[in-house]
């Protein structure tokens, strides 16, 4: 299933943005949509509707994400960015302290977490994790590798995951980078708060 984003170039503050037009790329030959059984990719933009110049300028959006399937992935796009939205299964939730060791900054000390992000889920609630989905290497766009997938790109004992094709970072189902890869940190997750039960808004977490 692909995405139906609008295109980046044409939300990028400056036309020219290459990497923009670099995530653009990526998105179009399906470097952010998850692989796998594990998850599903929704492309659910039209769930929030500021307008062209507001998306460019970096306004908040709304999404909805009741309708978020456990293990599936809803990808949104704030400030020209996609945004993963994952609703994470116990099962999944119950592999990240599994992987505490193997991680480069497995509590997310770094400066880039916002405060809600320094947990073990990192997230406000545990079952959704809200994450930006570019590498923090070079900005290429990883995807979702499944647990018992087969990908020879991820470890056999692979507990699912995300997976940069650039220059191979993996990252877990928090988005933690692990130890000894490109990525110098974790992804990041965006400023965000949940308006209900039903909706987040992401780039405005109230803190501002
Ligand atoms: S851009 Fe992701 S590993 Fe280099």
């Amino acid at each position: 299933m692909t995405t139906a984003l609008p295109p980046f170039a044409a939300l990028a503050p400056n036309a020219a943005d290459h990497d923009a037009e670099r995530r653009q790329m990526l998105l179009l030959t399906g470097g952010a949509v998850c692989a796998g059984t594990l998850a599903t990719a929704l492309p659910f933009v039209s769930s929030f509707a500021p307008s062209e110049r507001a998306r460019a300028q970096g306004a908040a959006v709304e999404v909805r994400v009741d309708d978020i399937p456990p293990g599936a992935i809803k990808t949104v796009e704030w400030r020209g960015k996609p945004v993963w939205i994952l609703r994470r299964t116990p099962e999944m939730l119950a592999t990240l302290p599994t992987l505490d060791s193997q991680l480069a900054d497995p509590e997310s000390k770094r400066e880039q977490q916002p405060a809600y992000a320094k947990n073990a889920a990192r997230a406000i609630k545990d079952e959704l994790l809200v994450v930006t989905a570019i590498c923090t290497h070079l900005g290429c766009s990883p995807s979702m590798v499944a647990a018992g997938s087969g990908n020879p790109s991820v470890p056999a004992d692979w507990k699912g995951g995300f997976f940069c094709p650039c220059h191979g970072s993996t990252f877990d189902l928090a988005g933690r980078v692990f130890k000894n890869k490109p990525a110098p940190t974790n992804l990041e997750i965006p400023p965000h708060q949940y308006l209900s039960d039903a909706q987040v808004l992401i780039g405005d977490d109230g803190k501002a």
